[in-house]
């Protein structure tokens, strides 16, 4: 390993946020949402926040452990803490996946700027719910404009990732976080009080479990691993970054709190509006795109100038928060590349960004010129996002529960989470129980769950 000094996070709150920053993002306010939607609304969102609570805390903490222990980047922890074993394919399999992910990630980040820009230049005022659906499908599918805010917004985390941990990712989190969170919670009251709400609430308390499949619970298990950002080294790679005083099992359970929380308010602002104006809650990744447009201009057509504002500030905030998640994705490969092939932390970077790039371009031409070229039944942008959320990262959180729980030594597990025995240890016992059994049993039965139906 180099000697040289690692960076840190300056700050236990700076770590905190930049955590929740990775956590919080287009998961939680744009793929939270349409997936609800696309799996029937309030049983969907129970079997996620058992998803999130049960699995998702201890594969959380397991991620932090490894991060924390071995002070480097995914694929080198492994090789830290498991020499000479085949253990850094798990590391490699998710440095693969965040950088897939990034690439489709960053098409809809993208399209949170040019919405940013709609806004801006009062284009939502006067438009009608159909008109706001073809300003969506006109859009998305151009052939230049999505690219050219894709290129934006790579460029600008690239920016930020070069400028380092502590100046960039950090302050970055620090203001922004709790700005969304404020507008956020403005527009539930706005939302659910539109004529007609009702509906999108009852769509999201009531469960109907007749619904429930075996695609609906690996959709709410993915969402569950997508949203927290784990299974594929990215909570690993920020722990690595971790102080010693940093409290692993609390700093999971905060964030894992703040980004359900985040998500569920998405959904108290998407539904009601959504059956307010007539739009089915099943409408995929345009769901938001369509839907708020219509909040900003009827809840507010008697004060026009509060809904202009509010809007202008919502799509940057989401876009802020798209980029905190944005650049936890470009630090896993960007750490990589620099730890592993010894490459100038800049040179990396540069790689990430300018390969991200060309595949973004392709996965945002596939929702329009490239349209009829399927893989699988999917077009690119499709595939990526099943293949890692629905694929990738289960299956890296089911082998993380695996390495935490029976390979690794479990003093060493225990000194991680109780700080070498300065903190209290009531959950240890029931967190490496659940990393040993329930958790690989939950997720290999709803992998095979979903194969027998596919069959
Ligand atoms: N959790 C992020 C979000 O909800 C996305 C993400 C996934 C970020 C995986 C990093 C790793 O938007």
């Amino acid at each position: 390993m180099s000697t040289e000094k690692r960076s840190n996070f300056g700050s236990k709150i700076g770590a905190i946020l930049a955590v929740a920053g990775s956590a919080v993002g287009l998961g939680n306010i744009w793929r939270f949402p349409y997936e609800t939607g696309n799996n029937g609304g309030a049983a969907f969102i129970l079997i996620y926040l058992f998803c999130v609570f049960i699995l998702g805390i201890p594969i959380l903490i397991a991620e932090f452990t490894i991060g924390r222990s071995s002070r480097t980047n995914t694929a080198g922890a492994y090789r830290v803490l498991a020499p000479g074993t085949q253990w850094k394919w798990l590391g490699r399999m998710g440095v693969l996946a965040g950088f897939l992910i990034l690439s489709y990630y960053s098409v809809v980040a993208g399209w949170t700027l040019q919405y940013a820009v709609n806004a801006a230049t009062n284009s939502f005022a006067n438009n009608t719910p159909e008109g706001f659906k073809q300003m969506f499908a006109t859009f998305s599918s151009n052939p230049w404009q999505p690219v050219i805010w894709l290129i934006i917004f790579l460029l600008a985390t690239h920016f930020v990732i070069v400028r380092g941990v502590e100046n960039g990712i950090e302050k970055a989190s620090k203001v922004m976080m709790p700005a969304l969170f404020i507008i956020i919670l403005l527009l539930v009251g706005c939302s659910v009080s539109l004529p007609g709400a009702i509906g999108g609430i009852e769509f999201l308390l009531k469960p109907d479990f007749s619904k429930v499949t075996g695609s609906v619970l690996l959709s709410a298990m993915g969402q569950a691993f997508f949203s927290l950002s784990i299974g594929m080294g990215c909570m690993c790679t920020y722990a690595s970054y971790f102080s010693k005083e940093t409290n692993l099992t609390r700093t999971a359970f905060n964030v894992a709190i703040i980004d359900v929380i985040v998500a569920v308010l998405a959904g108290f602002i998407i539904f009601p509006a959504a059956f307010s104006v007539g739009i089915q809650p099943d409408a995929g990744p345009s769901l938001i795109f369509i839907t708020l447009p219509n909040v900003f201009q009827q809840a507010f057509s008697g004060i026009p100038v509060l809904g202009y504002l509010f809007s202008v500030m919502f799509y940057v905030l989401l876009a802020v928060a798209a980029l905190t998640s944005t650049i936890s994705l470009h630090e896993v490969v960007t750490a990589y590349l620099h730890e592993e092939f010894k490459l100038t932390r800049k040179r990396a970077a540069t790689l990430v960004t300018g390969s991200c790039i060309v595949l973004g371009t392709f996965c945002s031409l596939s929702l329009g010129v490239t349209k009829g070229f399927a893989v699988f039944g999917l077009g690119l942008f499709d595939l990526f996002d099943y293949v890692t959320a629905k694929i990738m990262l289960p299956l890296g959180g089911l082998f993380i529960a695996i390495f935490a729980g029976w390979y690794l030594d479990k003093k060493r597990v225990k000194d991680e989470i109780t700080n070498q025995g300065t903190l209290q240890s009531t959950l240890f016992n029931v967190i490496i129980f659940i990393l040993k059994y329930i958790a690989p049993i939950c997720i290999a039965f709803i992998f095979i769950n979903e194969l027998g139906i596919l069959k």
